[in-house]
């Protein structure tokens, strides 16, 4: 029996448990009020990075150096990452993907940006598609609605995760016409309530999923598991 688990951390932020391999994406824990885990305590034995803003790269570094996982982002974030002593990367570009040993892993376009903390070039940001014991979920990072996203749904998700915050990213008017495009079976909405300018009712967009789609819309608090 096949069983994936994806555990919310708050924001961008998950966890995901493949028989037994960690995954972490975009681990912003420092910082994070909202955060339910700490970096000095979450697991990873791969940690990806969608792109370079604070929020998404977060506790990158001080966790790859604590649990030895690989990380895996843009070419440009991986060489970033390698000058910061992190020495075990897996570079991808957006199109491309690659099947590790928990599954594949897939960069998507995103339209947002991605500097460094430090102002250095970190390419373009991406979302992943990832394929995982059969099951294939869909975590957009932080993007504007783009009508690829048609091309996207083809794949025939089983969850797409989206941000709904507004201000940075898609708020809920272009996360549903996201998910029309996209024709998940399930919506996780993430990307709000972090900060005061992408405060969002999760649950009144959830009414709006499961009036206007044929979609599925569940709320994750953080520390929350969806299994799968
Ligand atoms: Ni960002
Ligand atoms: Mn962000």
């Amino acid at each position: 029996m096949s069983v994936v688990e994806l555990t919310y951390h708050g924001h961008a932020c998950f966890s995901i448990d493949v028989d037994g391999t960690q995954l972490l994406i975009d681990p912003f824990l420092s910082g994070n009020d909202l955060a339910d885990v700490s970096a000095d305590q979450v697991a990873a034995d791969y940690i990806l990075v969608s792109h370079g803003h604070g929020d998404h790269i977060g506790d990158t570094v001080e966790i790859s150096q604590r649990t030895g996982a690989m990380t895996i982002s843009n070419f440009e974030i991986q060489a970033w990452l390698a000058g910061q002593g992190v020495e075990r990367s897996h570079p991808l570009h957006i199109g491309g993907g690659y099947d590790f040993p928990f599954g594949r892993v897939k960069l998507t376009i995103a339209h947002h940006g991605s500097a460094l903390p430090d102002g250095s070039y970190g390419g373009n940001p991406a979302g992943f598609l990832l394929t995982l014991d059969g099951k294939k979920i869909y975590h957009a990072c932080d993007t504007g609605l783009f009508y690829d996203m048609k091309l996207i749904g083809d794949e025939g998700l089983d969850v797409a995760i989206l941000p709904i915050g507004d201000n940075f990213t898609m708020g809920p008017d272009d996360a549903l016409k996201a998910v029309k495009l996209l024709e998940p079976k399930v919506v996780i909405p993430i990307h709000y309530d972090t900060f005061d300018v992408i405060r969002q009712d999760p649950q009144a967009f959830a009414g709006r999923i499961e009036s206007e789609t044929a979609s599925k819309c569940v709320v994750l608090k953080p520390g929350d598991t969806y299994r799968l």
